[in-house]
């Protein structure tokens, strides 16, 4: 499949589904703290979805079953929330979640810390963001793809993270996921050259230790192998001719 390039219709109904998806998350941002179960916010999105008027595009996405991934210290993505997994003090935990507003895909990730954690989680939550944002200073049209995920890795090499290469970004529009895969490190080749009007989605997962990860039985938790935590970050973004838009934040 190819790059889809959006008219400015759907421009303008992708960057209203971001915007709204920025403010389910500045309301679960409120509700995380120690006690909290995972299952509680994503009962919390759901609602703040739905009483939006849209639909959750994680809910059943290839049967994932609940309509935000709330991932909790070694959990690197997909975790499934449940009544019995409560957050308590020290611990960091990563909500991914998307929405669809008049057939247009949103998606976007935060990590927060539970309570005060350690410095360095705070480190780690700060650099992956960070990685996000050097990354995207290479997102505009005639630069290739592949200089995003190069920008990404430099930055955070200096760290001594894992990079997660399991998983990667993608394309943004009627599908959650669409061309083209967005890899957070240096690749042989530069990619597809970027264009006005590409919506993507760029979202570092970045390991306190080693980049292995593994999925649990439950065929979706995604775990660093090596049980140390990790931090996710995503926004999904508008290439123009200058500066990328980031449209899952809030102005
Ligand atoms: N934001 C996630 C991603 O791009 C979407 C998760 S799909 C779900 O990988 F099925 F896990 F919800
Ligand atoms: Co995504």
């Amino acid at each position: 499949m190819a790059i889809l390039i959006k008219s400015e219709r759907e421009i303008e109904l992708i960057r209203h589904s971001c915007k709204l998806l920025a403010q389910v998350h500045e309301e679960l941002r409120e509700a995380i703290k120690p006690g909290v179960s995972t299952k509680d916010i994503d009962t919390l999105g759901e609602k703040l979805i739905r009483d939006m008027g849209c639909t959750p595009n994680f809910l059943n996405y290839n049967g994932y079953p609940a309509s935000i991934c709330v991932s909790v210290n070694e959990e690197v993505v997909h975790g499934i929330p449940r009544k019995d997994r409560i957050l308590k003090e020290g611990d960091i935990v990563s909500l991914d979640c998307g929405l669809i507003y008049k057939g247009y895909h949103s998606d976007a990730a935060r990590t927060y810390g539970v309570g005060p954690i350690a410095p360095e989680l705070e480190q780690l939550i700060k650099e992956t963001e960070n990685s996000f944002w050097e990354g995207i200073k290479k997102a505009k049209a005639g630069n290739h793809l592949f200089e995003i995920s190069a920008a990404i890795d430099d930055y955070i090499s200096q760290f001594g993270y894992g990079i997660v290469t399991d998983l990667v970004g993608h394309g943004v529009g009627t599908a959650l996921h669409e061309d083209p895969q967005i890899p957070n490190f240096r690749q042989p080749r530069r990619g597809p050259k970027l264009q006005k009007g590409m919506t993507l989605a760029i979202e570092p997962m970045i390991n306190l230790g080693r980049s292995d990860v593994e999925w649990l039985d439950d065929d979706w938790t995604v775990v660093a192998e090596d049980g140390l935590p990790s931090a996710h970050y995503e926004n999904t973004i508008l290439i123009t001719d200058g500066e990328p838009e980031v449209l899952t934040i809030l102005d």
